[in-house]
């Protein structure tokens, strides 16, 4: 097998980027090792930047998203018992952010690139990549009924996630991982019940972090801070709703509208770059490069800011054998990378418990959120990261 562009995953990153290189005329295959059905299934979180609407727009797969996709004008900073709200569209000049799952975009993007007759391979697991240093770099995998299998490519991209296999391909004398694993989890729930807020709800609560948000007029998605090895089914309906409730609870007698829960998981939350993200013919783009915690809402935001660098860099290389863009990626890639792992970090420490918080900890994290949600410039500034900036 043979083509310019192997990508491994079909994950945002991987399927955004073989849309982009279709208009370009460069083919691309993508290899996943998951079935569709799987990826169509997995829930995910759902706020997309300005900038991330208009390039699934400019694709041809903004339909869905304009239809059932929810604009969010602000969000709400919960603490001392009542809301705080950030004004998005009046602090960032007009700017809003769009609320529509991660796998409905990949349903969207899986669906549109499977009709312009590309590549998917499901069910194929890439292996190992090799040759990243010759301009023939393989990718080495295990199709779907077992047996091994060979890509040849011109350049191969990892969208494979983190636990994925690329980035093992930049030895590790060439590559710095810069990582921190959080003492907590997210636990995420799905369930039928009316919206309890219009827009949605960061809560900072002596027992912990949570988020109130939505998927659909029936359905919300909520979430709270969690021991992030403890056990699902430890949790029963009853104790969960008693958990959100405690966490959003106020003098104002807010409560969360309850229903069934249907689906329960645990999130892990870890922030994590690996630079540089290019090693020779290899392009790492998405998780595989960095992830960020859930806090800010930027994972797939970053994923798709990063192979729309790729996408021109690529182009220009395929179009007459440039390399400056390429050789350019990482510099141009990680500003805006370390920009949203600041941003992740710092929702994320200004709204969580730290196990062995003081009460100097719990002032200070206080007068944070009264500076943020109680002063135009702090605000704006939260403001501005979470609706993020034009690409590039
Ligand atoms: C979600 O709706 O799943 C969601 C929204 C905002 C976040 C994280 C998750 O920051």
């Amino acid at each position: 097998m043979r083509t310019q562009v192997g990508i491994i995953g079909a994950g945002p990153a991987g399927l955004l980027l073989s849309l982009m290189l279709q208009r370009r005329g460069v083919d691309t295959v993508i290899l996943e090792s998951r079935e569709r059905k799987a990826i169509e299934a997995t829930i995910r979180a759902g706020i997309l930047e300005q900038s991330t609407v208009d390039l699934m727009i400019e694709l041809g797969v903004g339909a869905r998203l304009k239809r059932d996709g929810v604009v969010h004008h602000g969000t709400i900073l919960r603490f001392g018992g009542r809301n705080h709200r950030i004004d998005f569209e009046g602090l960032t000049g007009g700017r809003v952010v769009t609320l529509y799952p991660q796998h409905e975009v990949l349903k969207d993007l899986i669906a549109a690139r499977l009709q312009q007759g590309g590549e998917i391979q499901f069910g194929t697991r890439a292996t190992e990549v090799v040759d990243v240093e010759t301009p023939q770099p393989v990718i080495r995998f295990a199709g779907a009924d077992g047996a091994a299998g060979e890509l040849r490519c011109d350049v191969v991209v990892g969208a494979d996630g983190f636990h994925g296999p690329s980035r093992r391909a930049i030895p590790a004398g060439r590559r710095n991982d810069y990582q921190r694993i959080y003492p907590f989890g997210w636990f995420g729930i799905l369930c039928e019940a009316p919206p309890s807020s219009e827009e949605l709800i960061y809560a900072r609560h002596d027992c912990g972090f949570a988020l109130i948000s939505s998927r659909t007029p029936q359905v919300q998605r909520m979430y709270f801070q969690c021991d992030p090895a403890g056990n699902v089914d430890d949790w029963s309906e009853e104790r969960i709703w008693s958990e959100l409730q405690a966490r959003v609870a106020g003098d104002d007698g807010f409560r969360l509208k309850e229903g069934r829960i249907f689906q329960k998981n645990i999130v892990p939350m870890r922030s994590f770059v690996c630079e540089p993200m290019q090693h020779g013919r290899l392009f790492l783009a998405g998780d595989a490069a960095h992830v960020v915690p859930p806090t800010g809402a930027k994972g797939l935001n970053l994923a798709a800011s990063d192979v729309w660098h790729l996408d021109r860099a690529l182009g220009a290389f395929f179009a007459g054998g440039s390399t400056t863009l390429m050789e350019g990626y990482s510099a141009a890639a990680l500003p805006r990378v370390w920009r949203a792992q600041h941003f992740s970090w710092w929702m994320t420490s200004m709204l969580h418990r730290f196990e062995g918080a003081s009460a100097f900890d719990d002032k200070r994290q206080f007068a944070e959120l009264e500076l943020v949600t109680g002063t135009v410039p702090a605000a704006r500034s939260l403001a501005e990261t979470y609706v993020g900036m034009p690409f590039g």
